[in-house]
């Protein structure tokens, strides 16, 4: 393996939500490993972390040139403060990291070496490769983790030979890989399995073992809602990504409104509700339970809240009910084209699908004020 010359220049991105207690550290201990063998650059992303996290960046870079911060006013995510930090990114390679201490900064030069003597695109520090540590992940995660990638493995034929698809340790040339970075966009945390997907095979990726280890301080910002976009990920990519991540998120949503929609069903009838009462009670219920979900979850981040969330359930009715109309109007049309018979299911397909694509335009633009 060659030695990189010290002209080899090296951008570290760290992006940071709440770690005023780690990235001071962080950031000395790879200026301390790194910049006798690197031109260093790190830089911060930071989502106006309240702890004060940008306020200690800054006096860093104060003092050192090495360090830069880029502060971002909103919440908007570790896919995508990652995405921001690599097109800003300076160095010929850019490696990728936790700034809470459990990526070890001396994976920083495995990584950098095998991609310069692998000629790669891309290196990943894989928690689940036979030689990886594993000391910072509970039981429970580490089995939660690992059927994940099972799972995107199953998705990402391409890369079948990894281990770690939702790392977020990763080396890169940027110049090569600048192309695929660009049209992740993602909220939630999955850049690495983003990327990979939307490389669909053209970048080459190796691996090397990691230590993941104990967070230093402070916690996991890992929650339901990125769990959830996890899995529209992965349903957006088994699907082929024909139709946005968004109306993939409103469609499982719509899902588990049936669901709830024919349990509601099911106990009223028992408990001896006529028909009509029940499939209002149903309807509306099922609608109520598709719009939380849909502001916690698909729309979080414009999520309504108070007053706006009252109105925009009347709202969202209102959209609910054109989409039913919607639904019964074509499927009687196109029912009456195609007589009765084994093809009547066409039917009913196409009363959903105008429903859905209708709910999902309309509910977009008018209740949460988004483009589709
Ligand atoms: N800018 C920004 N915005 N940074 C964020 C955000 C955000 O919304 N959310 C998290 N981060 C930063 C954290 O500050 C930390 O430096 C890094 O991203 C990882 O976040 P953690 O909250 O520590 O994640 P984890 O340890 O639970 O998850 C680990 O495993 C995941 C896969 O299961 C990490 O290695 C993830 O990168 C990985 O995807
Ligand atoms: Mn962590």
């Amino acid at each position: 393996m060659t030695d990189p010359s010290p002209a080899q220049s090296l951008t570290v991105v760290l992006a940071t939500y709440n770690e005023q207690g780690s990235v001071g550290a962080m950031a000395d201990s790879l200026r301390e490993l790194l910049s006798p063998h690197y031109r260093l650059e790190i830089l911060v992303v930071d989502d106006d972390s309240p702890d004060g996290t940008a306020e200690a960046v800054r006096q860093l870079s104060r003092e050192d040139p090495r360090v830069h911060l880029i502060l971002r006013v909103g919440r908007h995510g570790l896919s995508s403060a990652i995405r921001e930090g690599l097109l800003a990114a300076s160095g010929e390679v850019a490696v990728v990291m936790d700034a809470d201490g459990q990526h070890e900064p001396a994976a920083v030069q495995q990584a950098v070496q095998r991609l310069l003597a692998s000629d790669a695109d891309l290196v990943v520090g894989s928690r689940f490769h036979p030689q990886a540590q594993l000391t910072g992940l509970s039981a429970a995660r580490r089995q939660g983790s690992e059927r994940a990638n099972r799972l995107a493995r199953l998705t990402l034929p391409a890369y079948s030979h990894l281990t770690d698809y939702m790392s977020g340790f990763l080396a890169l040339r940027p110049g090569r890989c600048g192309w695929a970075i660009r049209q992740v966009d993602v909220a939630g945390f999955k850049f690495l399995y983003e990327l990979l997907a939307v490389s669909k095979g053209r970048l080459t990726v190796e691996e090397i073992p990691l230590r993941f280890q104990p967070r230093v301080s402070g916690d996991s910002k890992l929650d339901n809602a990125i769990v959830w976009d996890w899995l529209v990920s992965i349903v957006h990519t088994a699907t082929l990504r024909l139709v946005p991540r968004r109306a993939v998120s409103f469609a499982l949503v719509g899902l588990s409104g049936t669901l709830v929609h024919l349990t509601i069903y099911l106990v009223l009838r028992d408990a001896g509700l006529a028909f009509l009462p029940t499939q209002v009670v149903a309807v509306v219920t099922a609608a109520s339970s598709n719009y939380l979900i849909n502001n916690a979850l698909t729309f979080r981040m414009g999520r309504l809240r108070g007053r706006r969330l009252a109105l925009g359930l009347a709202k969202f009715l209102l959209v609910s009910s054109l989409g039913m109309a919607a639904n019964v109007g074509v499927s009687t049309v196109v029912f009456a084209r195609l007589h009765d018979g084994p093809l009547a299911i066409v039917a009913l397909l196409a009363g959903i699908l105008v429903d859905f694509v209708w709910k999902y335009a309309a509910s977009s633009r008018f209740v949460w004020n988004v483009p589709y």
